[in-house]
């Protein structure tokens, strides 16, 4: 398992060691969001996912630095920012000044990726280098794995979307279990592969056996009656392997 709660210095990615759990906040209870937090960091989550969407890349409306900077003032656990924004390079510095621990925006929303053309993707990527943070590239699921062939050395981790983006709650894509092997293939030991969306003990464990080694999980955890409990659910398939 995991790095040291208390460590947000450095790059959490290159820390992890096993696999790791990823409780997200889009489902969580905003009006009772403090004790559901310490309830999945005392039961292990490895970090907090949050949702950013900005209502054109992904068809809703989340969260944006502000919360992000009370996040980081209340917790130190790592914070994995999922940027679902039309623009990412417009808030990396937001984010980072914000408290996030790693930022991962999507392929599609770099210009001209369909042709080949990752120059954006590449300015993404050092930009975030130059932030300190960790770093990842994210797929929707019709993207196929070989759109991130040529920068998939220069970062820390992939999320590989198992729904569309932009709810919590839809149920998981087994479609995408060729995509995430092929991701592991063409990642090194160190490197991690991130799922998002409809993630439950029996998808994670799906997923796990693909080669899935972090597991974002919001409605399973933050819907269940002890989101404690359901970390430690989620624990016993994807290690029980
Ligand atoms: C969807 C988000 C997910 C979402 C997953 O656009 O990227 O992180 O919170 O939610 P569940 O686990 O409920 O599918
Ligand atoms: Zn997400």
């Amino acid at each position: 398992m995991s790095c040291s709660m208390s460590d947000t210095t450095g790059n959490i990615w290159t820390a992890l060691d096993g696999p790791a759990i990823a409780p997200s906040l889009l489902s969580v209870d905003f009006a009772n969001a403090a004790p559901q937090i310490d309830a999945v960091l005392a039961a292990g989550a490895e970090m907090l996912h949050v949702d950013i969407m900005d209502g054109h890349f992904a068809p809703n409306l989340s969260m944006g630095p502000p919360v992000v900077k009370t996040l980081r003032a209340y917790t130190d656990a790592p914070l994995d920012v999922h940027l679902m924004v039309t623009d990412p390079g417009m808030f990396l510095r937001p984010f980072a000044d914000a408290g996030a621990s790693s930022l991962n925006f999507h392929i599609e929303a770099c210009g001209h990726w369909q042709t080949g053309q990752i120059a954006e993707a590449r300015e993404l990527i050092g930009r975030i280098r130059a932030l300190g943070l960790g770093c990842g590239v994210t797929l929707k699921p019709e993207t196929p794995a070989e759109a991130i062939a040529t920068i998939v050395a220069s970062i820390d981790f992939v999320l590989v979307m198992t729904v569309e983006p932009g709810f919590g709650g839809q149920s998981f894509m087994e479609k995408m279990l060729p995509k995430i092997r092929a991701l592991r293939g063409m990642l090194s030991a160190s490197q991690r592969l991130e799922v998002d969306g409809g993630i439950t003990p029996r998808t994670a464990r799906q997923c796990r056996q693909a080669g899935a080694d972090t597991f974002v999980a919001g409605n399973n955890v933050f819907g269940a009656a002890d989101p404690a409990e359901a970390v430690d659910e989620l624990r016993r398939a994807i290690e029980d392997q």
